[in-house]
């Protein structure tokens, strides 16, 4: 697959410290973008870097927190700094910590809102300008979000999340009607089960035993599908925007 207009871009991908960030910043860097990494884990992002060096890539290793609005901020600055103005937007990061409701961890909703919805926020309003900007100015410009089938789909113990999900969903079709107009894309992907480190962070055995036996019946999407499909519709023409993406591995209902 060949994606022709992703050289010479500027992109920044939350997230890209494992799993579908990490797969999309590769694909992007082999096909000419420049690449901003952000997460937390630094380490994880230096090796990427060398990574994407080595293929004769473009990247910028930027820990942050998405919880933190200072350490937003403080990441803005320094991908400015050193790219300039972006004109591409990846929302990756995540958490994913089901439970019964009932078993009331404040704690991980807290996380999940805070990381899932508000942490995208951060991102959004400190990269917006990048992107109304560079489309004012004629180039394509994108806002890519990653949300999750759980948006729509219910399952026990998963409610917050996917509550987070049907709001970063929601969100990104409401963006579209103040951003589309003014030529900034806006794409809301909705995968299902995909296997990275995603599920590796629950606190509850049986939950926990119970995705294993989903990846366990089902053949899996991987990081690398869904960082296809980002730079494909990434490098559609200006004027076309695939505005919502579920995909789904085959076997899963
Ligand atoms: N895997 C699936 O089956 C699936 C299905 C549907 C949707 N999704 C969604 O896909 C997105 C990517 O997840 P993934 O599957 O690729 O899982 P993953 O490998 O766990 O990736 C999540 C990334 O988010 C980063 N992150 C978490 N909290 C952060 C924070 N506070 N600040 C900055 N970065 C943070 C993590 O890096 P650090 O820990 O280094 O910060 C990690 O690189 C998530 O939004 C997830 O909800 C996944």
């Amino acid at each position: 697959m060949s994606y022709e207009n992703l050289s010479g871009r500027t992109a920044v991908i939350t997230g890209a410290a494992s799993g579908m960030g990490e797969a999309t910043a590769v694909l992007l860097a082999r096909h000419g973008a420049r690449v901003a990494l952000l997460a937390r884990r630094a380490d994880r992002l230096e090796t990427l870097v060398a990574k994407i060096e080595a293929e004769g890539g473009v990247a910028l290793a930027v820990p942050v927190d998405i919880t933190d609005a200072a350490s937003v901020r403080t990441a803005a600055d320094r991908v400015h700094a050193h790219f300039g103005p972006v004109d591409l937007v990846v929302n990756s990061a995540g958490v994913m910590l089901p439970n019964p409701i009932a078993a009331g961890r404040e704690d991980e909703w807290v996380r999940m809102i805070d990381t899932n919805i508000t942490g995208a926020l951060r991102i959004i309003r400190a990269f917006v300008p990048d992107l109304l900007a560079a489309a004012e100015a004629g180039r394509t410009a994108d806002l890519v979000d990653i949300s999750s089938i759980g948006a729509h789909v219910t399952f026990p113990d998963y409610a917050v999340y996917g509550a987070t999900k049907a709001a970063l969903t929601h969100l990104s079709a409401s963006l579209r009607t103040e951003l589309g107009s003014r030529r900034v894309r806006v794409t809301n992907i909705e995968p299902g089960l995909t296997a990275t480190e995603l599920g590796s962070h629950i606190d509850n055995e049986a939950l926990s035993s119970g995705l294993d036996g989903m990846f366990a019946v089902i053949d899996a999407l991987s990081a690398d599908d869904i960082a296809d499909l980002i730079a494909y519709t990434t490098s559609r023409p200006a004027h076309v925007n695939l505005r919502q993406l579920i995909v789904l591995p085959t076997q899963q209902a």
